[in-house]
């Protein structure tokens, strides 16, 4: 697809023609922070990220309005081409993580958002790669976040940089200086509650591997009024407030103190000790601890102590005048701890505290001090014992941060990276010496910066091969000449001033300036000033127009500051002093110096000029910090506050240097890199030059000769619109290279997996083949192996069992016994049964016998009581008639019933006649009279006891079971019976020929109810029996075709009955 970008002369607009879908511009919120100004919206909303870009660029409207866009989207930081402004949240943005430092390291410096970290990498890897030393330089005022980002820088050092070989200690002691060096040199303020009251220099040394291996520190200016006075709302320096705070009760009591800081004048002068922000006894295990880690022995931090503590005693010594008017010590119990802890001579201390020496004509002279020159003198030893204490505290962290290693081959080709942290310009509604050195401070490093600045753009033109443009911008030389030139610099006179002798004033001092340069276009008076301006200054006041706006100064304390006195025989009681940091820091070769030391301003101007002379030899980078209110809150952007800030930070200034000539410059390699995709022929890579990829780009892109220049190296661009432009095209671009790289992604993404299924599918497939190939052939050799043996064994079946044959013949048994487990007879009447193998015939029959025991015994088990009772009356009737009687066999399938005859088919009157008796059995007969045979139906009953025959309601015959002797039968398949009785018994009638359809089932019961199985005769032929008293019948029976009773001829009956068995 090409794309097509047309340039609007606004530069702002991009339209982008494409034959078919209009691209749209669309961020998300992740894009604005990671691209940030990359897109027009996202300008709109927060702003540029290089001050450079700013359209009007002259305008301080605009760049307040850039802060403060970016500083409603937390964006703190913001460039001036790669000068770094910052403006403090006061919150935790929680943007210093390791993740964060990751994110910044070795990335180019404008291709992520700005950063603190951004810088300290770009130094880092400057000090590194081109192995020159590199400058840090902080500033801004109280409370603009100068120390805070010092920290981060460091932190972030320690953190990224690797370890050295040796000496790793070494980033732990330059972590831990802060804390020791913060609780001396900082207190509350108004302005801030861990403000730094002194300015700091410290120097990080590395190795040629980029190890930390050793750091120094260089201190400017402690403001030591703070020990004796604070103002109201502020505190004394922390470590005061941390020791009586957190210190032990044993080393409190050993130094005499209490935990109360209302105790001590010293402490209370601004009546704030206590502040919610500040825990001093967290704080003061920090400084504790920090002391151990920066080599501290246990000795050297209890006499850094007593010193301390010295100094609140110093404080409540009070006096009293006496009649002299002569100032007397009042404070014995003071005096004694000071004497202790400073370990001099109390009558020597109490001397120097009342008397001042003085050497006249080589003559030594006490002159008693009053009340006021002593507290002056008390004060001033205060002074003088804690700020050289502190000095001999930087001196102490400097030698435990010196690299210990320094004769190694690696140290000698160490680099340096300088962090400054120095007092902004400040502008109170007073102002005094103090102020007058820190703006002093500040005019010098706004020169050097000025200085550094438009040389480096200068040098960067001629490199390029560019014309240099001159720049318009205020050099405040000037300015520095007015406070430092020799002999008339204020500077000078001030020092003139304190040195002559005769009576000179504060105010003569004054006069002495109004003199001196008066003719200063950036000096002003009461005197000098015009009718106007002169309402707005004090007689004892002097004005300086500095790079940064107006200071007016107060003279008042000038002359004293500068003399910063320590009377002699205070200096000389502090030499005697047996407490080893004492006697360092008050040395005798002091007191036999005839000249005068030099004076504070002197000092401070020396000091300024070889920290300048430090810095010129490294290569700069600067961080501006910027306070957004006075009332430490977060997100409150107080605008004149912060034009305030913009105009002595010299933002402006630092600006429109920068913007002299071109907006942006950038190498070629990154321009074409950033916006090759923009043209056809540099997209997607261009095989030629870089400048030249870059002369066929920007022609692409329609840029016209004013709006760039091509240096050696680098692109110019002038104007930011045009950068702009590019920039929301490329952003566009990069929405559908963005859709065209995900597709491509996609594809390649599911096509691997595609292949890789594919592949794994192969795999399984071809191995899940080989598994069943190898099975099956496996099976295949089994089974070859098996039909082998089987075929062996057949043929030699009929041998002794021998290995050839003993596979056929186990395989023959399992089988028949497998088969007969299938083949098993099904109950007790089948009788089929596999025919065995010749070896197993006998196990076969044993097993045969087995189960049909097992199936008789299953069968038994499982029969009920009633079947039992007909199983056992038919295994009777099977006994007596089987084979036998003709007729049985068609009894065999009939079921026996338990009785013919309901109770209602038997009369009544039988029943009763039977009485109690029951009836167990009832059928009906036909009796044959014993004479004529005639058939007479009757109803024959079994009892307990005996037979009952029945004819109607009447008990016809009763045979008790003893009588009956026996039954007798045919063999015929007739249904006659005949009952025998004892003859011997009268009462019977003889025996009973009877016929019953169920003859096997009635005979059957009758026999086993009176226990006749035994007594029933089977007869061939005929059968002879009982008629009556001596008179006996007989029946014949003869077989015939059918059944036929008739009384014979011959007085008998006869009976013909068909044969229905032949037997
Ligand atoms: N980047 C930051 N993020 C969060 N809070 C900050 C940041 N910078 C500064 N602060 C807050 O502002 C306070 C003041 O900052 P800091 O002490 O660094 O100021 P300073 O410029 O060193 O002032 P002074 O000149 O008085 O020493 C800090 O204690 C901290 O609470
Ligand atoms: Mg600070």
């Amino acid at each position: 697809m090409a794309l097509q970008v047309e340039l609007i002369p606004t530069g702002e607009i991009i339209r982008v023609v494409h034959p078919h879908r209009p691209c749209k511009l669309a961020l998300g919120s992740d894009g604005v922070r990671v691209t940030m100004e990359s897109g027009l919206t996202a300008r709109d909303r927060v702003g540029v990220q290089d001050f450079v870009l700013l359209e009007n660029f002259t305008s301080e409207a605009a760049f307040i309005e850039n802060l403060r866009r970016r500083f409603r989207e937390n964006l703190i930081y913001t460039y001036i081409g790669p000068v770094l402004v910052s403006i403090n949240p006061y919150r935790d943005l929680q943007i210093y993580s390791r993740q964060h430092m990751e994110r910044y390291r070795g990335v180019s410096f404008y291709e992520v958002p700005p950063h603190l970290f951004a810088v300290a990498d770009t130094v880092y890897r400057a000090l590194r790669t081109e192995r020159r030393d590199q400058a840090v330089m902080i500033s801004g005022e109280s409370g603009a976040g100068k120390t805070e980002a010092t920290k981060r820088l460091l932190q972030f050092y320690a953190e990224t940089c690797p370890a050295p070989e040796r000496g790793g200690a070494v980033r732990d002691r330059l972590l831990q200086s802060n804390p020791v060096l913060e609780a001396f040199g900082n207190a509350k303020t108004l302005r801030n509650d861990n403000s730094s009251r002194f300015g700091k220099y410290m120097d990080v040394q590395f190795d040629f591997k980029g190890a930390p291996v050793g750091g120094h520190i260089l201190s400017y200016l402690l403001e030591k009024s703070r020990v004796v006075h604070q103002n109201h709302g502020e505190r004394n320096f922390h470590v005061f407030y941390q020791l009586l705070e957190g210190g032990e009760e044993e080393t409190l009591r050993r130094l005499g103190l209490e935990r109360n800081p209302q105790s001590y004048l010293y402490l209370v002068k601004g009546q704030c000790a206590k502040v919610s922000s500040i825990n001093d006894k967290s704080d003061w295990k920090i400084v504790r601890k920090a002391l151990t880690v920066i080599d501290f022995t246990e000795d050297e931090v209890e006499d850094l102590l007593s010193i301390v503590a010295s100094v609140l005693h110093l404080g409540n010594i009070h006096f009293a005048a006496d009649e002299e008017s002569n100032a007397q010590v009042t404070t014995e119990n003071q005096l004694k701890y000071l004497t202790r802890l400073l370990s001099v001579e109390g009558s020597t201390l109490r001397e120097a505290l009342t008397h001042r020496k003085i050497i006249a004509k080589g003559e030594e002279l006490l002159s008693p001090l009053n009340l006021e020159q002593a507290a002056y003198a008390r004060d001033a030893l205060a002074k003088a014992v804690y700020s050289r204490t502190f000095s001999w505290l930087v001196g102490k962290i400097n030698r435990s941060l010196a690299s210990k290693d320094v004769d190694s081959p690696s140290w000698r080709s160490t680099t340096v990276l300088g962090l400054l942290d120095i007092y902004g310009f400040e502008v109170f509604q007073h102002n005094s010496f103090e102020q007058f050195c820190i703006n002093y401070c500040n005019e010098k490093l706004q020169q050097l910066f000025i200085e550094l600045t438009l040389k480096s753009e200068q040098e960067e033109y001629e490199a390029e091969g560019i014309a240099w443009e001159p720049v318009l911008y205020f050099n405040n030389k000037v300015i520095c000449d007015l406070v430092e030139e020799k002999f008339k610099g204020i500077i000078s006179i001030l020092d003139e001033e304190c040195l002559r002798p005769g009576e000179a004033t504060d105010l003569t001092f004054l006069e002495k300036l109004e003199d001196t340069v008066k003719h200063h276009p950036h000096f002003l008076t009461h005197k000098l000033a015009d009718q106007r301006t002169r309402k707005s200054l004090g007689r004892e006041e002097f004005r300086l127009l500095h790079y940064a706006g107006e200071v007016t100064y107060s003279v008042t304390g000038f002359l004293d500051k500068n003399n910063d006195l320590l009377f002699r025989n205070l200096k000389e009681t502090m030499c005697s002093s047996k407490n080893p940091i004492m006697s360092q820091c008050f040395n005798r070769s002091e007191l036999s110096d005839k000249k005068r030391p030099e004076t504070v301003a002197t000092q401070f101007k020396m000091s300024l000029l070889q920290l300048v002379e430090i810095l010129q030899s490294k290569e700069p980078a600067y961080i501006r910090c910027i306070k957004p209110n006075d009332a430490k809150q977060p997100g409150r952007f107080d605008e004149v506050l912060i034009r305030h800030q913009v105009k002595y930070l010299g933002l402006m200034e630092n600006l429109r240097v920068r913007r002299a000539g071109f907006a942006y410059r950038r190498k070629y390699e990154a321009f074409l890199q950033r916006y090759k995709s923009l043209c056809p022929e540099t997209w997607p890579s261009w095989a030629g030059r870089p400048q030249d990829g870059v002369t066929m780009l920007v022609r692409h892109l329609g840029y016209k000769p004013e709006e760039y220049k091509m240096g050696r190296t680098k692109i110019f661009i002038r104007f930011p619109k045009t950068l702009f432009a590019t920039e929301d095209a490329l952003e566009l671009r990069r929405q559908s290279l963005a859709t065209k790289i995900q597709a491509a992604w996609r594809g390649f993404h599911w096509r691997q997996k595609f292949l890789l299924a594919k592949q794994s599918a192969i795999c399984i497939q071809s191995w899940w083949r080989g598994i069943l190939g190898r099975r099956k052939a496996a099976k295949r050799k089994w089974a070859a192996q098996t039909i082998r043996q089987l075929v062996q064994g057949f043929i030699l079946r009929h041998a002794p069992r021998c290995p050839e044959n003993a596979f056929f013949l186990d395989h023959v048994r399992t089988s028949f016994l497998l088969s007969l487990r299938r083949q098993l007879p099904r109950n007790v009447l089948d009788t089929s049964w596999p025919t065995p193998p010749p070896a197993l015939r006998e196990a076969s029959d044993l097993l045969r016998e087995l189960c049909v025991k097992n199936m008789v015994w299953k069968y038994c088990r499982s029969i009920s009581p009633e079947w039992m009772q007909q199983l056992q009356q038919k295994a009777v009737a099977s006994e007596i008639f089987k084979g036998k009687k003709d007729n049985y066999p068609q009894s065999v399938p009939r079921l026996f019933i338990s009785t013919r005859l309901g109770a209602d088919e038997i009369s009544p009157r039988v029943l009763q006649a039977l009485g109690s008796e029951p009836i167990q059995y009832a059928v009906p007969v036909v009796k044959y009279d014993r004479k004529g045979y005639k058939p007479r139906a009757r109803q024959l009953l079994l009892t307990p006891n005996a037979v009952v025959i029945v004819e109607d309601a009447k008990v016809k015959q009763r045979i008790e079971y003893a009588n009956l002797t026996g039954i007798s039968v045919s063999s015929l398949s007739d249904s006659l019976f005949v009952l025998h009785v004892q003859r011997e018994d009268s009462k019977q009638k003889g025996d009973v020929v009877l016929q019953s359809d169920h003859m096997i089932e009635t005979l059957t019961k009758t026999a086993l109810s009176a226990d006749r199985v035994n007594n029933i005769n089977i007869n061939q032929g005929s059968i002879t029996f009982a008629g009556g008293p001596g008179r006996d019948g007989t029946i014949d029976f003869t077989p015939g075709s059918e059944l036929l009773i008739t009384k014979a001829k011959n007085g008998h009956l006869a009976v013909v009955a068909p044969r229905l068995n032949s037997r």
